[in-house]
């Protein structure tokens, strides 16, 4: 995919030996953990709408947190990265924020021809995926900027959308709003498989969380975990990546 402008990508930024990516990495492991414990409380039925084989990788997370700025969108982006190049798998980013969409910003690629336009006009999917500078990342932006965005917003439509194109990832992660403010959240947690609650520790306050975490329990009950993000500022020095860092000696 051709780069917007000549602003630097955040695959570009990310790091593979970093303290951030070792984190993605257990994240990533953690979320198939978490899954099938929670498939497993189900009595084997899978927690998704499509009953997914628990033993295979494809699984559809949605990410969102209380209020804005928690990390939602750079969680998003890293969890992406992570799978594709470290996991090799075929991953799908989606960009359900049609208010403050950022996706296409961190990958320097156009908002246009997105989520907006299959809702609108019924852009398909073929038209809709774009690729990005990794190989098995792909991504559908938010499309362009429409003044009625809870009008627009449809999860069902969204639903159809993720199951049309299930079948060519194995992993698929959803951006989205906020849950406190805007309902658009809690719908999309029907059409996923799990959703995962980025916290900025330190910032948001414990009753935002837990009110947040009420409202996604009353859809579906799909809560996978937290991501706890800001740590750096929020824990004691020994958490930092600096205190238990293991660089790779060259002799
Ligand atoms: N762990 C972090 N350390 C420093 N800056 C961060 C961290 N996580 C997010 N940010 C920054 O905070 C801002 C909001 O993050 P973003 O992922 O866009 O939040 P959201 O999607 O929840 O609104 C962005 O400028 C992002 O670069
Ligand atoms: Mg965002």
């Amino acid at each position: 995919m051709k780069r917007e402008n000549h602003a630097i990508s955040i695959i570009d930024r990310f790091d593979l030996e970093s303290s951030a990516a070792t984190e993605f990495r257990r994240l990533i492991y953690n979320l198939n953990g978490a899954y099938a414990a929670k498939v497993k409380r189900a009595g084997g039925e899978a927690a998704g709408s499509r009953g997914m084989d628990i033993t295979g990788d494809r699984k559809t997370i949605l990410v969102t947190s209380a209020v804005v700025s928690e990390g939602k969108s750079t969680t998003t982006a890293f969890l992406g990265i992570c799978s594709a190049k470290l996991k090799e798998r075929r991953t799908l980013l989606i960009d359900c924020d049609m208010r403050r969409p950022n996706l296409h910003r961190l990958f320097s690629m156009e908002r246009e021809q997105g989520l907006v336009e299959y809702l609108t006009e019924g852009l398909p999917s073929s038209r809709m995926i774009k690729k990005t500078e990794l190989d098995k990342l792909d991504m559908i932006t938010a499309g362009k900027h429409i003044d009625n965005p809870t009008e627009v917003f449809d999860a069902t439509r969204i639903g159809k959308l993720i199951e049309e194109v299930a079948d060519m990832y194995d992993f698929i992660v959803v951006d989205s709003p906020p849950v406190l403010p805007v309902s658009d959240p809690m719908l999309l947690a029907n059409v996923v498989d799990g959703v995962l609650l980025v916290v900025k520790a330190g910032e948001t306050h414990r009753d935002v969380v837990i009110r947040a975490r009420d409202l996604l329990a009353g859809s579906g009950d799909r809560l996978l975990g937290v991501v706890l993000n800001n740590l750096n500022n929020a824990l004691p020095y020994y958490f930092s990546p600096g205190y238990s860092s293991y660089e790779n000696v060259k002799n």
